[in-house]
């Protein structure tokens, strides 16, 4: 008779806004897809023994410690999702392959490329091991179908695209200065928001424009310095801006505009997808409806229409079995932790390793050198 498989063991590091997120998609995987036994939820990491005791509670996890090292070092955990600060993420990835755990981490991979570099060949060292970056948005079902019909030849030959990825947490100058002002935390808007338009660049046009081949940037900063919450003000280090031309082969041309400081944009991921035949429009601020533009017909009849999603378009109907009731951010991660799930179980996924997220950390860090020189760079 088979053996019943086994619960994944999870070990969660960090509890804020990424924490909570895996911890959710954690919790609620099982009931949403009723595939693989309820994973258990084993121990949590925070930077303090009081504030890991009270998240381990709050999320169902059994033990709580104040040394993410207890976590990767516990022959009890089968996986390590990593949901602490960007410039953390490559020594507790290392860590956790190395120990043989499965590592589940929110993007970008690091701050610095070398971080990064190290993390896909410590990667590839342990390809017993599923090693994926919280790319979400790619899990959209709206983002599926738009991949499905770019896929499909319905927009045609694809000649340029156009992403802005906007929000407004950093926009208030009297904000005092904080990590994301601070050149530890990464370039900015760069890398902090800039990985992810690459992740759906990845999934929706990959196979039909290939890798950006060139890069052109530009950094800014909205405020040139911050007040400090003890007196006196500090110079800001990031920018919250950035710029980006893409050149592709083919001529086909992209461009990337990332802002923390576009006041009264909260989560806005704008991408228009441009073809011979029609293009496409989608919003992540309205992230259950995909605009659709075939250019056919009587002309006077041609406009965009509204996908509305729905149990049509999978994995909705495994949330929901009514149209336009609509999935939320959360419901992301909860397929991205089923998705992850079946990478490990050896199913074929929908996921970012990696082997794919490093290319993206490689074209941010092109960008960084482009607007330091002021000159198109070429993309390793
Ligand atoms: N995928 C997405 O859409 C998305 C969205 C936001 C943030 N992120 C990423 O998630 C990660 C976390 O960002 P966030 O917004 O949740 O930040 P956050 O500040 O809300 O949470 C980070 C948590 O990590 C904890 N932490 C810091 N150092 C630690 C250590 N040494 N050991 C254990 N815990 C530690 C902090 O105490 C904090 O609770 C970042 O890499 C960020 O880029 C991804």
């Amino acid at each position: 008779m088979p053996t019943a498989p086994r619960p994944l063991r999870v070990g969660l590091i960090g509890s804020g806004f990424m924490g909570k997120c895996h911890a959710l998609a954690w919790n609620a995987v099982a009931a949403t897809f009723g595939e693989a036994p309820r994973p258990e939820l084993v121990g949590l990491a925070e930077i303090d023994a009081g504030l890991a005791a009270a998240r381990a509670a709050q999320f169902g996890f059994a033990r709580a410690t104040a040394d993410w090292r207890d976590l990767v070092a516990d022959p009890r955990i089968d996986v390590v999702s990593i949901a602490a600060p960007n410039a953390l993420h490559a020594e507790m990835a290392i860590a956790a392959l190395a120990a043989g755990k499965h590592v589940w981490c929110e993007k970008p991979m690091a701050t610095r490329l070398a971080d990064a570099e190290a993390m896909a060949e410590a990667a590839a060292a342990a390809p017993q091991a599923i090693a994926a970056l919280g790319y979400n948005y790619i899990q959209n079902p709206a983002i599926r179908l738009a991949g499905e019909l770019i896929a499909a030849g319905r927009l045609g030959p694809v000649s340029h695209f156009r992403i802005e990825m906007d929000e407004d947490f950093m926009a208030d100058p009297a904000a005092p200065f904080g990590l994301k002002d601070s050149a530890e935390s990464g370039y900015g808007a760069l890398d902090d928001f800039g990985v992810h338009p690459l992740s759906l660049v990845h999934v929706l046009l990959g196979r039909s424009i290939g890798p950006a081949r060139r890069v052109f940037a530009h950094l800014s900063r909205p405020f040139s310095e911050r007040p400090l919450p003890g007196g006196g003000r500090r110079p800001v280090e990031t920018h919250d801006v950035a710029t980006l031309l893409l050149a592709f082969d083919g001529d086909c041309a992209g461009t990337l505009c990332l802002s923390r400081a576009a006041q009264g944009r909260k989560g806005r991921i704008a991408i228009q997808i441009f073809g011979a035949a029609g293009s496409l429009a989608y919003d992540q601020e309205r992230l259950n409806e995909l605009q659709l533009y075939e250019a056919r017909g009587p002309a006077a009849e041609r406009g965009f229409r509204t996908i509305l999603a729905s149990p049509d378009h999978p994995p909705y109907g495994h949330f929901l079995p009514a149209p336009g009731h609509g999935l939320g951010f959360n419901d992301l991660k909860i397929i991205e932790c089923r998705e992850f799930m079946r990478a490990i179980a050896g199913v074929p996924a929908r996921l970012i390793g990696f082997a794919e997220g490093i290319a993206f950390e490689r074209l941010i860090h092109a960008a960084a050198q482009s607007h330091e020189t002021g000159r198109w760079q070429d993309i390793a």
